[in-house]
């Protein structure tokens, strides 16, 4: 076993699928991440009108290790399969589009398999690491109020890439590959109604111009929402259009766009919320798997070695352990 713990910064799914393969590898671990809370893009927001998830809305498993992991968290009580009402809206042409995909929720809540993972592995909440460096013989961490932290024997950074490639600036070749990485918005509206939408729709994959997904919140097992709430996301290119309108601004053209495309009467909303995801997705897959440099002890994961999906994250975090467990 090392002298010193692992340093993990991002308690995304990445971070905590390399976590938890250390851990059960005998590794100590440390992760750090600037929320307070955990699951990053996988997290539900503690809103006035419950827990919401407004990041990931669900996650397939295609992978074998990754569908056995999933039927464990099953077994566990963190994930539920969820079989929405589905439709698609192209051209403004609203239709039933069921299949036979299995997709999969937290629940009650998205963020429960990320408090499933993290179990009793210590994190450190809302530090956000500005600076990692290599001393003599361990790294160091250094937050944005200027605390150090370590020693730590090996660092492996799980953030998204135009943040990663600042804290890989001691592997040069790393932080070349994480700039190189593009990612793209996507603005997220919630909508609370009092009294309940009428229909049956219950999730809808979109091909028009501001929308790109929409899905009834309590469709899904286990919420115990007080309002009839839906999740709007809008379409990247929309997105980065509209980067840097103001919230109210969102809400109202996302509300006109769903109330145009939803076949029933849309009511004013008691509720609305809006969230700006910078770093949603990355505008391309790649086959990295994770990045390392195992001479320094350097290690970089994360949705973005991979697909911008739950999986490909998870897949990164646990590729990026096998590196740095073949090193030891
Ligand atoms: P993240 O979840 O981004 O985790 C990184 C963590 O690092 C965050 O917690 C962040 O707070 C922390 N952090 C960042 N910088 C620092 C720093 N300097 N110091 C400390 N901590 C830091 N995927 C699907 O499979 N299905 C979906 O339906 C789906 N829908 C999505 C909808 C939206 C709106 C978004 C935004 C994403 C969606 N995704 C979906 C993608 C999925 O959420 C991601 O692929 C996955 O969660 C990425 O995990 P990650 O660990 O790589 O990164
Ligand atoms: P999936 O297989 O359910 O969906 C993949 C894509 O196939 C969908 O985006 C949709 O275009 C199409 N599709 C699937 N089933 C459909 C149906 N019944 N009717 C019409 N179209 C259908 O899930 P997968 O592959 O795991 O993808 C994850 C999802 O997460 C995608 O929808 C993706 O767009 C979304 N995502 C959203 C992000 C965002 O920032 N908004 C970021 C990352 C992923």
């Amino acid at each position: 076993m090392s002298k010193a713990p692992i340093a993990i910064v991002g308690a995304g799914i990445a971070g905590l699928s390399a976590a938890h393969a250390l851990h059960a590898a005998g590794q100590s671990v440390q992760l750090f991440d600037k929320s307070r809370g955990l699951g990053g893009r996988m997290a539900s927001k503690r809103t006035e009108s419950g827990h919401l998830d407004l990041g990931t809305q669900y996650f397939t498993a295609r992978d074998r290790r990754f569908t056995e992991t999933v039927r464990q968290w099953q077994t566990q009580g963190w994930v539920a399969e969820w079989s929405p009402h589905l439709y698609q809206s192209r051209g403004g042409q609203l239709s039933p589009s069921a299949d036979e995909q299995l997709r999969w929720v937290g629940v009650p809540r998205m963020s429960s398999i990320a408090a499933g993972l993290l179990g009793e592995l210590p994190v450190t909440l809302g530090c956000r690491i500005t600076e990692v460096f290599r001393g003599e013989e361990y790294w160091k961490l250094v937050d944005a109020d200027g605390n150090s932290h370590g020693p730590f024997s090996q660092v492996i950074v799980a953030i998204p890439a135009p943040q990663a490639s600042t804290l890989l600036a001691a592997a040069p070749k790393l932080a070349a590959v994480a700039a190189s990485v593009a990612m793209e918005p996507t603005w997220s509206v919630a909508l609370g109604f009092a009294k309940p939408l009428e229909t049956n729709l219950e999730a809808c994959f979109v091909q028009d111009d501001a929308l790109d997904w929409l899905a009834r919140h309590h469709s899904r097992p286990g919420r115990d929402d007080p309002l009839d709430i839906w999740v709007l996301h809008a379409s990247s290119a929309w997105s980065r259009q509209h980067l840097d309108s103001s919230r109210d601004w969102v809400i109202e053209r996302l509300h006109g766009a769903f109330a145009e495309l939803i076949d029933c009467v849309v009511t004013a909303p008691e509720f609305t919320l809006a969230h700006r995801w910078l770093y949603a997705r990355p505008s391309q897959s790649h086959e990295w798997g994770a990045l390392a440099d195992a001479h320094l002890g350097l290690y970089a994961c994360g949705d973005w070695c991979l697909s911008g999906r739950v999986e490909g994250a998870w897949l990164s975090g646990q590729e990026a352990a096998r590196r740095l467990l073949e090193q030891l």
